[in-house]
């Protein structure tokens, strides 16, 4: 991993390659309100249930929601202490999901230092009476801002946190606490004085793991091993605006969500606009996107958002949305 040397010329490239191509006619009515919640809700990261089910994290409610998209019905799953805001969630077994909380400044993005914990949360034991369906399970004091988590696939209780604040990215063992630094590069910190977040959403699809940094606007990606350790160099996959989380393909194309757009990257790495604007209330605040799972929403990409908390557009503040759009149409 020595990409690190080279990172100053990206920095200096970066204010001349960010060029994104839109579609012809980005529809806005291709974009469908699923949920909206009520105002200053910050819905900051997704998982989808083998059911349908969406489960939502918020920062500023510190707690963790079900949404149906079916129904258009919610159902708050889990509350914590007021001012411990949820931030990223993977599934790490049947039904049965981890997510992280930190004490996070919603307007400076900073964390209170040692305020960090991971949770484990049993859907199963939720959907069958709500008992004993949450457990802490590590005080993750070390890390800065838990952000983005992601399940290893070839060893699912196994995670790896994006640290947005200290630019690392940290294995957690699930069974036994136990967590360490697994990625440490200068490509995973912001060098952007005005938003100090760099490494953001993780998922892995086949032997790679993508990133993006937000500050520094780059998704990447690395070959790791079943450890999580990398294998090789980080590669520089695309550039564009404020790449919060994304959604992997199968076939490696990201669906990467920032600065009010959806953007595809192509695994050669081609952006296009698929949805939104830059000045466009169509997906106003959008941090975070996954597909959907079952046979009926397979091709469609939900996508959560703050409601404009950080960055009213036009000075239009809402609560946070769950909004859904079919992929397919643009494949
Ligand atoms: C986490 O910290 C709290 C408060 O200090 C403590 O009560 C708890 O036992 C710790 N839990 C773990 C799993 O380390
Ligand atoms: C977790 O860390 C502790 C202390 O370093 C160590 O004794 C223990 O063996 C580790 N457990 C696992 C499962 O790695
Ligand atoms: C992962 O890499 C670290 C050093 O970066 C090394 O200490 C550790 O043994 C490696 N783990 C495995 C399972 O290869
Ligand atoms: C968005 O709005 C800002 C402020 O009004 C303006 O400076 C900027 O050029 C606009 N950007 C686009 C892409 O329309
Ligand atoms: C949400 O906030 C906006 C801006 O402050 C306000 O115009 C709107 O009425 C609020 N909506 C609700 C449901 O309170």
């Amino acid at each position: 991993m020595h990409i690190s040397q080279l990172h100053p010329t990206f920095l200096l490239l970066l204010a001349t390659i960010i060029t994104t191509h839109a579609l012809p006619t980005p529809s806005e009515t291709s974009v469908n309100l699923i949920y909206q919640f009520p105002n200053t809700t910050w819905i900051e990261n997704l998982a989808v249930r083998r059911n349908g089910d969406i489960l939502c994290t918020s920062l500023s409610a510190a707690a963790i929601f079900l949404v149906n998209p079916f129904e258009h019905t919610e159902e708050r799953v889990l509350q914590f202490v007021a001012g411990n805001g949820v931030l990223g969630i993977t599934e790490i077994g049947d039904d049965i999901f981890v997510a992280v909380t930190s004490q996070v400044n919603l307007m400076t993005s900073e964390a209170a230092a040692g305020s960090a914990a991971a949770w484990r949360i049993d859907m199963k034991a939720w959907s069958s009476g709500r008992e004993n369906f949450v457990t802490l399970l590590a005080n993750l004091t070390q890390i800065g801002l838990p952000d983005g988590i992601v399940s290893l696939p070839s060893r699912p209780t196994t995670i790896l946190i994006a640290d947005a604040a200290k630019g690392l990215v940290w294995k957690l063992d699930t069974l036994s606490g136990n967590y360490t630094i697994v990625i440490e590069d200068d490509i995973l910190h912001s060098s952007n004085p005005f938003l100090p977040l760099g490494v953001d959403g993780l998922h892995v699809i086949d032997e790679y793991l993508y990133f993006t940094n937000l500050g520094d606007n780059i998704l990447c990606r690395i070959a790791i091993d079943k450890h999580g350790n990398a294998t090789d160099e980080i590669e520089l996959v695309a550039t564009m605006p404020f790449p919060d989380d994304f959604a992997l393909a199968q076939d490696g194309t990201a669906y990467v969500v920032g600065a009010n757009q959806l953007y595809r990257v192509s695994p050669d790495g081609v952006v296009v606009v698929l949805a939104g604007g830059i000045n466009d209330t169509t997906l106003e605040g959008v941090t975070s996107a996954q597909f959907g799972r079952t046979r009926e929403d397979a091709g469609v990409l939900y996508m959560g958002t703050n409601g404009g908390l950080l960055a009213p557009v036009n000075g239009r503040l809402i609560g946070g949305q769950i909004l859904a759009i079919d992929i397919e149409q643009f494949i």
